[in-house]
């Protein structure tokens, strides 16, 4: 049977050895002074022993100052007065070995009352590792915070309308900054699906981006021409070596590229749009942390080529539709039209006839004939400018801007419209600013808007007393913007409902097609300008538009 005091020296023994064994270090503190301390101290201190880490104050075994600047003494006994008072404190703290490095420990204070002292147990934890790893997390939570607002800003700048190249250049820098070492590129698929074509890739060299410009894709056509073709990634990483090199291996060896892994990018739909590739100039393969990455560019790379193909169709059509509406206005001004035509016709028979009689006579006045040859010439050329103006009102046509001269443009509308104005008895005014600064615009498109602005002003005024109706068409540098305004003494608009006006398929009118305010208000809005209506001080309606003046002066 064992004894109460052989219990006794048992438990103290084992209670030794928890203390001597354990991975923690501790140390017994008793009034500032170490009475005791077990190996894991001598260890994790490098000191030489015990007997000289027990010779040592605990100032010793610190820098001077902690890491929030304050004095390591003063906060050692402040740290001891608050265990001393609660009976335990935790805390971190900076600790110094015997060879002078620093490191940080957890400490535990713990009070226990010995022999009417309180004597502390001290235990240190190094947390060095605990302190790399939380490191690092808040290393990485930033540059994934960066990297998300890189993100951010791409989608930002598809938003905003910033061209696919611009935004696609930045998503390439976005994503190479993420990796050292790694070169990217975007590269699309042509509209037939057969060819590439370049999207943007900043760092490649421009040999390479050349030559891939227009190269077919296929089922042996590098990385990314192979990629588009399955619709499916496509890791080469060994250029020199790959058989899908083979026609282009001269070109990866004077670009000097030697990995290159590709991922085909989709719209919503499942067809492919283009490819993303990686490169490097070493012979690599991937090691999965580039998915992500892929998949980012990937992701945004097919919003910005497929928001770029709808902005394109939405251009198409809204192109077709103001080629409808055009169609349509010279419809209506068809009779007008061809009296217009018909006058120099009727001019051009009548001084034929008189031309031929003349011939006849026995003297002939060549003067005479000469003159009337020349009044025929005129009025062929003035026949055929007509032609030709509403030729290429009718005409299809891809908008295209150029500096205008917006009272070059206001002169050919009225030239259009005149007849069908004095058809009307309506007087047309012009006051047409002289050296005016030049518009970007397309100067048919510009000619629409004008076109109905007048045709407007002349239908509105229908029911004017006849010798009221006068439509001014002024053109006037306002505010660093070229101003044009189209005025009448019509039945005008009703301030609340002006901008009920510009909606499409709006129309008071019995043959209207309610389209002419809608689709000048696009085209100007598509040069950057506006367009407004307000009432005319002298009775009436006056609609305006302006345009950003450019620097250059057309005369
Ligand atoms: N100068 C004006 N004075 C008064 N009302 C006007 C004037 N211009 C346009 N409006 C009103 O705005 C409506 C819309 O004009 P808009 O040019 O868009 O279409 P529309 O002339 O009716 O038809 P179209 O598509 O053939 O041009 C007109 O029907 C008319 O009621
Ligand atoms: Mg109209």
């Amino acid at each position: 049977m064992i004894g109460a005091n052989q219990q006794q020296s048992h438990s103290e023994l084992a209670l030794r050895l928890v203390f001597e064994r354990s991975p923690d270090a501790i140390l017994l503190l008793d009034d500032g002074v170490f009475i005791d301390c077990n190996q894991a101290a001598v260890e994790m201190l490098r000191a030489a022993g015990k007997d000289e880490l027990l010779s040592l104050l605990p100032s010793d075994l610190s820098p001077t100052i902690q890491p929030d600047g304050s004095s390591s003494a003063a906060k050692a006994q402040q740290m001891i007065a608050v265990a001393l008072e609660r009976g335990h404190h935790r805390f971190e703290w900076l600790a110094k070995r015997r060879n002078g490095s620093e490191f940080p420990v957890e400490v535990s204070l713990t009070s226990i009352p010995f022999l009417q002292r309180q004597i502390l147990y001290v235990v240190w934890r190094d947390i060095s590792r605990r302190k790399e790893a939380e490191r690092e997390l808040a290393k990485s939570r930033e540059s994934d915070d960066a990297f998300r607002a890189g993100q951010g800003r791409v989608l930002e700048m598809i938003a905003q309308g910033a061209t696919l190249s611009d935004v696609l250049a930045s998503l390439v820098t976005l994503i190479e900054a993420q990796s050292e070492g790694m070169i990217c590129s975007v590269l699309q698929l042509s509209e037939d699906g057969k060819h590439i074509r370049h999207g943007a890739a900043p760092r490649l060299p421009e040999i390479y981006v050349q030559a891939v410009n227009g190269a077919p894709i296929g089922p042996k056509n590098g990385s990314c021409g192979t990629a588009m073709y399955r619709g499916q990634p496509v890791i080469v990483t060994d250029m020199l070596t790959d058989p899908l090199w083979e026609d282009y291996r001269e070109l990866a060896k004077l670009s000097g590229l030697r990995a290159c892994w590709s991922t085909p990018i989709f719209t919503g739909h499942g067809k492919v749009l283009g490819s993303f590739a990686m490169y490097y100039r070493q012979p690599q393969a991937p090691t999965g942390s580039e998915a992500r990455l892929t998949e980012v560019a990937t992701h945004i790379a097919g919003i910005a080529i497929e928001h770029e193909r709808a902005q394109n169709e939405l251009q198409h059509t809204r192109s077709e539709l103001a080629h409808v509406a055009r169609v349509t206005t010279m419809g209506e001004l068809a009779a007008s039209i061809a009296h217009e035509v018909n006058q120099p016709l009727g001019a051009i028979v009548g001084n034929a006839d008189i031309c031929r009689s003349w011939l006849q006579e026995k003297e002939v006045d060549l003067k005479l004939v000469a003159e009337a040859l020349e009044d025929i010439s005129n009025d062929g050329h003035r026949a055929s400018q007509i032609i030709s103006r509403i030729r290429s009102l009718v005409k299809k046509h891809v908008p295209e801007k150029a500096p205008l001269n917006l009272s070059d443009v206001a002169r050919d509308v009225i030239g259009l419209v005149g007849h069908e104005a004095r058809r009307k008895q309506v007087i047309i005014h012009s006051q047409l600013g002289e050296s005016l600064p030049a518009v970007e615009a397309d100067r048919v498109q510009l000619q629409q808007v004008l076109l109905n602005l007048c045709m407007n002003g002349i239908e509105a005024m229908h029911d004017t007393d006849a010798n009221q109706r006068q439509l001014t068409v002024q053109t006037v540098m306002s505010n660093g913007s070229v101003l044009a305004a189209v005025s009448d003494r019509g039945m005008g608009i009703e301030p609340a409902k002006s901008e009920q006006l510009f909606k499409p398929f709006h129309t008071t009118k019995a043959n209207g097609m309610g389209m002419g305010l809608a689709i000048s208000r696009s085209i100007i809005e598509s040069f950057g300008g506006k367009l407004w209506a307000e009432s005319n001080t002298g009775g009436g309606a006056m609609f305006s538009f302006s345009l950003p003046a450019g620097s250059q002066e057309i005369q």
